[in-house]
């Protein structure tokens, strides 16, 4: 910013030379190490033939991994569901990425309104193309083993637009959908002028990134601790090359939402009031913890179609009555999978408190975590027994 011009703005991000020495760096290791092409080579080298009969992420990152249904199942069943514990996984890290693109570039918008801030918005710019190649890698990969495995879709879906629920399967009916899609227009409508909220989508991007981030190192390890990386299964490489590119990412959002504010003019009560509603929205979408596909914080209901399916399909060969029974055992009754499950989720609460301290501006609820923390294995339970005896009926 030049000081002897008038300027708009009293603050400049050069003063705080720390946090612009931060984003340099970061941007820059982000660029020399960028996996995104590796994942693109990866992808077009994919064959589900190379690669069917063995696992793609360590076994606890299984569907349903601890469940009676898991105990029960056969070596080449417990491969499938390994497999698409891996399909599942990323087919919510689609969902995730394909709102990440826009609000990325909204959230650029909002803060090139500022002087100096070009670092900022050629990071975000850097991600937003890494996150296509991620999105193509996944989509490509899940879409095939569906195909291949049962000959339609279950967990992936066709593209979308980010107004679409970004939870896959959540607790959701169109009156809370169409409530959930006017805010986020207001949000960018908003932040694509305000550089305050602009980088806050950044606070609660790092704050719906924290869990990924766990369950993301512990399944690229799987590639990383492979001993023999030629002939390690595709799929599990694209997690390595993944959580490489996101970790940079995740740098981003923490120096964006946690030092940038220091460069803007303190917010506004308005502005507060937003950013709060936008981490109690965080806090909502991830109350939920299912024991089909642990770390992710889907509404275990809203998945028994897509389990009956599973469990009715030539692979693992139950009938109706059969399967409801088996969904009933699985997630109507404490078992390992739902404890592991749920401690994660408790992991991941307390990671979320600790991201959120130091920030001032949020309200009690926000920084207790007191949304997502109010939901137990208890009432999990009795969701998942009325869901079921609705379907029943
Ligand atoms: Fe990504
Ligand atoms: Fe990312």
């Amino acid at each position: 910013m030049h000081k002897q011009l008038a300027q708009r703005q009293r603050l400049s991000l050069l003063d705080d030379a720390a946090t612009y020495k931060k984003l340099e760096f970061n941007k820059k290791r982000n660029l020399e190490q960028d996996h995104s092409a590796m994942m693109d080579e990866a992808t077009a080298r994919f064959k589900f033939e190379d690669c069917k009969n063995e696992y793609w992420n360590p076994e606890e990152f299984s569907l349903l991994h601890g469940t009676p249904l898991w105990y029960g199942a056969s070596p080449s069943q417990r491969i499938i569901l390994n497999q698409l514990y891996w399909v599942a996984y990323y087919a919510q890290i689609v969902s995730a990425e394909i709102a990440t693109i826009y609000l990325n570039q909204v959230s650029a918008a909002g803060l090139y309104a500022h002087e100096d801030f070009r670092i900022v918005c050629d990071s975000l710019d850097l991600e937003t193309k890494q996150e296509r190649a991620h999105i193509h890698a996944f989509k490509t990969i899940g879409e095939d083993v569906e195909w291949r495995l049962f000959g339609e879709r279950l967990f992936t879906y066709p593209m979308r637009s980010l107004y679409e629920q970004t939870m896959v399967f959540a607790d959701s009916n169109h009156a809370k959908d169409y409530w959930r899609k006017l805010q986020i227009k207001a949000f960018t409508l908003l932040s694509s002028s305000n550089a305050f909220l602009a980088s806050q989508y950044l606070l609660i991007r790092g704050l719906r990134t924290l869990n990924g981030k766990m369950i993301q190192h512990q399944l690229s390890l799987y590639y990383s601790n492979h001993p023999d990386k030629e002939r390690a299964p595709i799929p599990s490489a694209i997690s390595y090359y993944h959580f490489m590119d996101e970790s940079f990412h995740f740098n981003t959002s923490k120096i964006i939402g946690h030092d940038i504010p220091r460069s803007l003019d303190p917010p506004t009560a308005f502005e507060k009031w937003i950013v709060n509603r936008g981490v109690t929205g965080c806090q909502r979408d991830h109350y939920h913890f299912s024991a089909t596909l642990r770390g992710i914080f889907w509404y275990e209901p809203a998945l028994f179609p897509v389990l009956k399916k599973m469990l009715m399909s030539p692979h693992f060969g139950f009938n109706a009555k059969d399967a409801q029974e088996m969904l009933k055992r699985c997630f109507t009754q404490e078992n390992d999978g739902i404890h592991a499950a749920h401690a994660m989720h408790r992991t991941a609460n307390e990671s979320y408190k600790s991201y959120v301290e130091s920030i001032t501006y949020l309200d009690a609820r926000n920084r207790d975590m007191a949304v997502m923390g109010g939901n137990s294995i208890a009432a999990y339970l009795e969701r998942n027994a009325r869901a079921l005896e609705k379907e029943a009926a």
